[in-house]
């Protein structure tokens, strides 16, 4: 085998509660992913040129050793010991910078492609250990399940598994806006023990609740119960994100007066989500959607993957 194609998915945070700092200087999370069919693709072959060469359809990504596929090849290779190189093209449709995991997603999919090109036999524990190596989210795509609850940085996994089929609609609205994800856990140092009550915008988000816990919300997904489940999604970090960014907290306000469903943020922001059950009123929505916030913001219907 010398190429392989493969699709790398984004995900979602459904709930992330931020529970304090740990010692290493990132902090200890509870967090509820799940996988949906938003999707870069991998073209990932061997090449006899001993380089690791990365391209990328989107401009703003840096394809060099910043870039998190570079880092796994580079990784892999090192550790193991392999002597040719690979070339590695993305073609991104995941929206960079925006709480969805692409790059992560990218980093997990060269692994697991390099580990079949190059027949490293590496188990799924030893890719997940070493995707934690890499980043925060790589874990999770290189575990390969619909949802998983994250702990510790995000990368201690539990798979959670439903039974029968399920699977739930999301309208992304993706404001036009970059974040860092290292700014915003810093502001939530900032705001300190008062954090949930944030240094307010003049918005009125209504999202001073703390978490009611992810013990209370996991039921729910295994029932199948979509309306209990929406909410009881959380997010931590919505509420820095709202009060530090105005434009995204605009784009959340507008959103929210629409009407169409409980507006939630994944990630690190600025992505907000509403969940939905039924794919033509999912279709629906994001038609009006789109046609309303296509200046400021980009528009994707996913589903669970
Ligand atoms: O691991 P990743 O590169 O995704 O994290 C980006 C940044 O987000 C980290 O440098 C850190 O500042 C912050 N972070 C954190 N605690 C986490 C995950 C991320 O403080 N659990």
């Amino acid at each position: 085998m010398n190429a392989l194609v493969l699709s790398s998915p984004a995900k979602l945070n459904l709930y992330l509660d931020v529970l304090g700092r740990r010692p290493d200087g990132y902090h200890e999370l509870i967090t509820l992913f799940e996988r949906i069919s938003l999707a870069d693709t991998l073209f990932i072959r061997r090449t006899r040129r001993r380089a690791i060469q990365v391209t990328c359809t989107d401009p703003t990504v840096p394809c060099d050793r910043r870039n998190l596929v570079y880092q796994a090849a580079a990784f892999l290779r090192r550790t193991y010991g392999v002597k040719e190189g690979m070339r590695i093209d993305i073609k991104k449709n995941i929206p960079v910078g925006a709480g969805l995991g692409g790059g992560s997603s990218n980093a997990a999919t060269a692994l697991l492609a390099m580990n079949r090109l190059f027949g490293l036999k590496i188990s799924r524990a030893g890719l997940i250990e070493h995707a934690n190596e890499l980043g925060s989210d790589v874990a999770f795509f290189v575990l390969g399940r619909k949802w998983a609850l994250g702990r510790g940085r995000g990368g201690d996994l539990t798979e959670i598994k439903v039974s029968g089929r399920l699977k739930f609609w999301h309208l992304l609205v993706v404001p036009k806006v970059s974040i860092l994800t290292k700014e915003v856990y810093g502001a939530l140092k900032r705001q300190g023990k008062g954090g949930r009550r944030g240094r307010g915008t003049g918005a009125t988000f209504g999202l001073t609740k703390k978490g009611g816990g992810v013990n209370i919300l996991l039921p729910y997904l295994k029932e199948k119960d979509i309306s209990s489940l929406d909410r009881a999604l959380y997010n931590r970090l919505t509420e820095v994100v709202l009060n530090s960014n105005t434009f995204v907290s605009e784009v959340y306000n507008s959103l929210h007066a629409c009407n169409y469903g409980r507006v939630h943020m994944s990630g690190s922001g600025p992505t907000l989500f509403v969940l939905m059950r039924d794919y033509a009123e999912a279709q629906r929505v994001f038609y009006a959607v789109r046609r309303r916030f296509r200046d400021r913001c980009r528009v994707f219907l996913a589903s669970t993957w």
